[in-house]
């Protein structure tokens, strides 16, 4: 059996991640492809229970600690659900992966990006997305998104200079990356931005139709 593949989508609040990866695991069943959702923090019980305690309000965190709590939650989610799952030939479609920790809390919250690499040298069982899609809208476009009925979580209450450096950081990831990350505009309609994902898809794995 082939190993499967990991697909990592990225980006900040509100760019439409979830409606996307909907299209993309609806796109790869076609093609006859055993697919798998799963997202970051979470993926696992332990990680589920742990990204209430991460999102909520009222949790007080600090960077660093918030930072191996969500190395922690992913190391469960690497061994238990992604391995095991690649190994038997599933694709995982991974709402947010390494690259978040990098913008989140590298460039957002000034963690030290050399204490970041030497966690996902160390802990991440070297798995690394063999494609990753960056939703390219800027924080100010992505307020005009969010609904209005919607509680904010710990994250999402941030204020607009953390967003406008977890979304340059995210340019810079993309930048530094090229083969591995793709950009794409996610300020263009659903359709739109399916296409493009569709497209890039198809130009990394050539069996895709
Ligand atoms: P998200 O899936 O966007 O939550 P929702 O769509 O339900 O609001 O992600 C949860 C939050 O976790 C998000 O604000 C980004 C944050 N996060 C990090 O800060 N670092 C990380 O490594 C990951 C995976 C997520």
């Amino acid at each position: 059996m082939t190993k499967g593949k990991l697909i990592s989508f990225e980006g900040i609040e509100g760019v439409g991640k979830s409606t996307s990866i909907g299209s993309v695991k609806k796109f790869l069943e076609k093609n006859q492809i055993e697919v798998y959702s799963t997202r970051e923090p979470g993926g696992t019980k332990y990680g589920e229970s742990l990204r209430n305690i991460l999102l909520n309000n009222k949790s007080k965190i600090s960077p660093e600690a918030e930072l191996l709590l969500i190395f922690s939650i992913r190391n469960q989610h690497i061994e238990d659900v992604i391995i095991p799952k690649l190994n038997s030939g599933i694709w995982i479609l991974c709402d947010r992966y390494i690259d978040a920790s990098i913008a989140y809390q590298g460039y957002g919250k000034k963690v030290s990006l050399k204490k970041i690499d030497m966690l996902i040298k160390e802990f991440t069982n070297e798995i690394k997305p063999d494609l990753t899609i960056f939703f390219d809208l800027s924080y100010k476009k992505s307020l005009k998104r969010f609904p209005k009925y919607k509680k904010k979580d710990r994250f999402e209450n941030l204020n607009n200079k953390f967003f406008d450096d977890v979304y340059n950081g995210y340019k810079k990831i993309s930048n530094q990356n090229k083969s591995r990350v793709k950009i794409i505009n996610a300020s263009k309609s659903k359709e739109d931005v399916n296409n493009q994902i569709i497209l890039e898809l198809k130009k990394k794995f050539k069996n895709l139709s």
